[in-house]
């Protein structure tokens, strides 16, 4: 992966590092299709055009399956890599009225509008304001992962005071979001991590957090040592499945009877298969989420209204996430961190450094 810094000199005469453009021509390894490359003039907009300085992007494992072409839905080339994050919009065409100079914006999911850039400019159709008396960097990771643990808790089953959810990839950053959102709504939360490396403190971050119960895919596999984790709490009404394979199968199983299991990511990359019984004895039903989807099919306003109400959480207190900065001027080993496992911190670049 080429990235290096650009070196420029303003005019005083002082060094300054005016960073780029993270693209790529053509899908595969990030670590060898990603390259540097100046940034775009956004000198001249158009009428519906926003101008915009970026703040802080997330590196999120779509980002990385988009890149290597394995995602659902696929920008032309050449691409500028990154989905998410937060800009400061800098100018603006004649025609743009939802935005101001100043304002901050993050792109609606899978515009197209790479993130990974100093500066860029796009339609505004492909932008949205977003509240900017919270942190930069949680403005930067609003729009995906809390909106789909939002949505997850809201969409599928009638939660109520005492409820059960569980979850696998509970540590994931929709993870997170799932356990602080249940528990603000009095809903309990049983929740599947992989067995942790010696040192590693998730279970008590996710503790700390509200987690109600944490265990392990083996504790999941053995019908006493998951009975007696669980003990007290009713079968849950709702499984969140963002890894596939044998950890939702498990999931499934404990779901109540007519409760719903719901997919929103398949992390291990692979399938998931069901017995019989648990469709027809105990009614499972089984579905499917996708940010880009429900955002596509809803009216703008509506998702305006899941960014305030997900600011708000964030303001009081109620909705923590966990980031790592790292420099956008070191864009390889932030992006060789985002890819290792057993990490607990969303890897966010830092566009000013
Ligand atoms: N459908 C949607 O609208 C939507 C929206 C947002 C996110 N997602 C999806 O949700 C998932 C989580 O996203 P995120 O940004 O929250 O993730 P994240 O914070 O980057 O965390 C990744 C999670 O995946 C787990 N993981 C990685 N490889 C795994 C494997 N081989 N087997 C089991 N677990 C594995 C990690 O566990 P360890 O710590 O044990 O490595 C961690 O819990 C992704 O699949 C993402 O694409 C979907």
């Amino acid at each position: 992966m080429l990235v290096r810094c650009i070196r420029a000199f303003r005019p005083g005469g002082v060094l300054y590092r005016a960073f780029a453009t993270v693209r790529y021509h053509q899908r595969g390894d990030p670590a060898d299709v990603l390259r540097l490359e100046a940034d775009d003039d956004v000198s001249e907009l158009g009428p519906r055009e926003v101008a915009v300085k970026m703040l802080f992007a997330p590196i999120n494992p779509s980002d990385i399956n988009q890149v290597e072409g394995s995602y659902g839905v696929l920008p032309t080339l050449p691409a500028v890599g990154g989905n998410e994050g937060v800009g400061e919009v800098t100018a603006v065409g004649s025609d743009v009225t939802r935005l101001a100079v100043g304002d901050w914006a993050v792109p609606m999911p899978a515009a197209g509008f790479g993130t990974w850039r100093n500066v860029g400019k796009a339609d505004v159709s492909m932008l949205q304001k977003c509240p900017s008396d919270i942190p930069a960097e949680y403005a930067a990771t609003i729009g995906v992962n809390p909106c789909t643990a939002y949505r997850l808790l809201r969409d599928f089953e009638t939660l109520r005071e005492g409820d059960t959810v569980i979850q696998n990839g509970a540590n994931s950053q929709v993870g997170v979001a799932v356990i602080q959102m249940a528990r603000d709504m009095g809903v309990r939360t049983i929740n599947v991590v992989r067995e942790r490396p010696p040192g590693d403190n998730t279970v008590e971050l996710l503790k700390s957090l509200g987690a109600d119960v944490v265990v392990t895919p083996a504790v999941l596999g053995v019908a006493d040592d998951y009975a007696e984790a669980v003990a007290g709490l009713p079968p849950p009404r709702l499984g969140l499945n963002c890894v596939g394979g044998s950890i939702a199968t498990s999931v499934a199983k404990q779901l109540d009877e007519g409760g719903a299991l719901v997919s929103y990511g398949g992390m291990s990359l692979r399938p998931i298969t069901l017995p019989a019984t648990i469709l027809q004895d105990k009614g499972v039903r089984c579905d499917g989420f996708w940010i880009t989807r429900w955002t596509q099919d809803r009216p703008r306003e509506e998702r305006e209204a899941m960014i305030a109400d997900v600011a708000e959480m964030i303001k009081s207190g109620r909705l923590r996430s966990f980031l790592e900065r790292h420099r956008f001027t070191q864009f390889s080993q932030a992006m060789k961190e985002a890819r290792k496992p057993y990490r607990s911190r969303k890897v966010l670049l830092d566009m000013s450094r």
